[in-house]
């Protein structure tokens, strides 16, 4: 039997599971391209959050990572929240440790504290407001002047939001291990080589990378930028799943990966890669790994997540948007 009709057995099975199970399929900008082909939604985590709080579905199925999930849940703690493979986690994650950043955090208790959504439920919960990549800059504009801000965990966005709102931010050392290892060097020399082509980039890059950018935005944004420039080739710094989304976007144009500073295959993430079609189909089929989250925590949680939508959008997405 050939890998294409092993292929199609599974994409079968995953359709009729999908109906019989009501189940919605998330799928972020940096999933392995045979799932975002599989997913009802794909986009970043601010249009993946919006669906996650919009779904009528009975079971969500989120091809991404823990936090993204747990986000899902956070918004719908009725609702069956599985993940393909529960190790799939984030260097953001993990590099903020609730109890370290509470000891941290207290050293201003006048400040607010904005956190990225890349991050653990419980820090959430001892936040003011979430945000994520595409609403960070409108979040800390939101915040009087006046009042200290903490952001956490990500400095390189943390750096870039204090540059772009031209306020002091206090940053959480913490960085995401696909966006720090892309190399200044290697964008200098694709520049030389494509003139025409715009670098985009992520601004969870490094400010080397970043000084080097025509245009810095979510994974959504660098999607929408390439789509409706009238440039034809662009330097994508971030991670290089999204590729497949930016090529279906604008099938004529061209996409080139940024290399990483020692050339390995690092610009994609490996949280990400754990997730495969075989564990999508046994997550739907087993309703397991699940998602599940104590309610206080849960509750604090929301809190954040919600004042972030209120924002952003005005009001927190309902069902019936
Ligand atoms: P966005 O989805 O906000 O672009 O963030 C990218 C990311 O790092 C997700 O893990
Ligand atoms: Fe976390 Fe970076 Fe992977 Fe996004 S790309 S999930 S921020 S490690």
């Amino acid at each position: 039997m050939t890998t294409t009709l092993i292929r199609d057995d599974l994409e079968l099975e995953i359709d009729a599971l999908r109906k019989e199970r009501n189940a919605v399929i998330l799928a972020h900008f940096y999933q392995r391209p045979e799932l975002q082909d599989l997913a009802d939604h794909v986009g970043d985590s601010l249009q993946l959050s919006r669906q996650a709080a919009k779904t009528t579905a009975d079971v969500i199925v989120f091809a991404g990572v823990k936090f993204m999930a747990e986000t899902a849940k956070i918004l719908n703690p009725g609702r069956t929240v599985v993940l393909p493979d529960l190790e799939a986690g984030c260097s953001l994650v993990d590099g903020c440790p609730p109890e370290q950043f509470r000891a941290w955090r207290a050293q201003w208790p006048d400040a607010l504290v904005v956190t990225y959504i890349n991050s653990s439920i419980e820090l959430k919960a001892m936040s003011d407001y979430t945000c994520t990549s595409s609403n960070a800059r409108q979040v800390i504009e939101a915040i009087p002047r006046d009042r200290p801000v903490i952001f956490a965990p990500d400095k390189n966005l943390g750096a870039y939001l204090a540059k772009v709102t031209g306020r002091e931010l206090i940053l959480w050392p913490g960085s995401c291990m696909v966006h720090e290892v892309f190399s200044d060097k290697q964008v200098v020399l694709l520049k030389d080589e494509h003139p025409d082509a715009p670098v985009l980039a992520h601004p969870e890059c490094e400010e080397r990378v970043l000084r080097h950018a025509d245009y810095i935005g979510s994974t959504a944004g660098i999607l929408e930028f390439a789509r409706k420039s009238e440039k034809r080739k662009f330097l994508v710094g971030t991670e290089a799943n999204i590729i497949h989304a930016m090529k279906k976007a604008a099938p004529d144009k061209e996409f080139i990966p940024i290399p990483t500073l020692t050339g390995c295959a690092c610009n994609e993430c490996p949280h990400m890669k754990r997730n495969t079609v075989v564990k999508l189909r046994d997550c739907l089929r087993d309703l397991r790994p699940e998602i599940t989250v104590p309610e206080d925590l849960r509750r604090a949680a929301l809190r954040p997540i919600e004042a972030m939508f209120r924002v952003c959008d005005g009001a927190v997405p309902t069902r019936g948007d």
